[in-house]
């Protein structure tokens, strides 16, 4: 698929890789529409992509919390009738705060998977009926390299990681042969105002564990992220070591997948030969 005259819906669009993934699809032709809480940075992104794109671009702000599907819901509706119909929806909303898991409030717990995994699930039940309609769309979740190896001081983080995996995993096997792609991303460490938060709270074993991982940017992520997609990828792991470790960690996956797509293809012929 191409980017070109598509409208492209990012949650977090206002910061980090929700930002650049939106001036990347924006300077593609696309038209952008994006979604975060505080109404100032979400006019500061729209100036940014449109000064960045020669020409303009269109693009449309929505204020949200995705945690709170009522509000997650309005901003695409509100979106959608300007833009069209979301073409391809990217889920970049999110939020880590690492610790010892002895020191963190279950409040933490539970409002990381609020907006980490409800935030991307409200938004992609809300666009995935349509796009099967209509034959196409692509799904993009932006989980993490946490949502690939439970990483210590990460215990509220990884599992709401985690949970997209799992999520997309489901999903992918259920839109196979509708036209819709869903794609997972798994970031490393990027040089993002989420990353620098982080860091001051960050036990200092989770900073041992990650320095050798490198530092990645913004632009860099969102260029593999769009270059994927538009290939119709299924896992993004930018860089070598998140691809190693997506292969080492489950190394059946593809197999399992293929199998798997084998199976249900065949219990659909099977049940549409019963039909009368
Ligand atoms: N940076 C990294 O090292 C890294 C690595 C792996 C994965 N990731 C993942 O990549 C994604 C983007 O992270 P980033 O580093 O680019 O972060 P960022 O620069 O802090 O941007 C986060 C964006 O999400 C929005 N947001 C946060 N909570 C929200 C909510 N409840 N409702 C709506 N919008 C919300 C923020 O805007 P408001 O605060 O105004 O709402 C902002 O636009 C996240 O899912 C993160 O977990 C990041």
């Amino acid at each position: 698929m191409t980017l070109r005259d598509q409208h492209v819906f990012i949650t977090g669009g206002s910061s980090g890789i929700g930002l650049e993934l939106g001036r990347q699809a924006a300077a593609a032709g696309a038209r952008v529409s994006l979604v975060a809480r505080d109404p100032a940075r979400l006019a500061a992104a729209r100036a940014a992509i449109r000064a960045a794109v020669p020409g303009g671009a269109e693009v449309v702000t929505a204020s949200a919390d995705v945690a709170v599907e009522a509000e997650i819901l309005g901003a695409l509706q509100a979106a959608e009738k300007i833009h069209g119909p979301v073409d391809v929806l990217i889920t970049s909303a999110g939020v880590a705060r690492p610790g010892h898991f002895a020191e963190i409030p279950v409040a933490v717990f539970e409002r990381t998977m609020a907006v980490n995994y409800f935030g991307t699930l409200y938004p992609l039940k809300a666009v995935v009926p349509a796009m099967r309609q209509r034959g196409r769309g692509a799904v993009v979740l932006i989980s993490s390299g946490a949502g690939l190896v439970g990483l210590f001081g990460y215990t509220p983080y990884a599992p709401s990681k985690f949970a997209l995996r799992g999520l997309a995993e489901a999903l992918r096997g259920e839109l196979q042969d509708t036209g819709v792609s869903v794609t997972i991303v798994y970031p490393p460490d990027t040089d993002t105002p989420q990353l620098a938060e982080e860091n001051l709270t960050k036990p200092a074993e989770t900073k041992a564990l990650t320095a050798g991982g490198g530092l990645w940017t913004a632009e860099a992520v969102a260029r593999v992220t769009l270059a994927g997609v538009q290939r119709g990828r299924f896992a993004i792991t930018p860089g070598f070591q998140l691809t190693a470790l997506a292969w080492l960690h489950s190394i059946l996956a593809p197999v399992l997948n293929w199998s798997f797509d084998r199976v249900a293809r065949r219990a659909r012929r099977d049940a549409a030969a019963r039909l009368p």
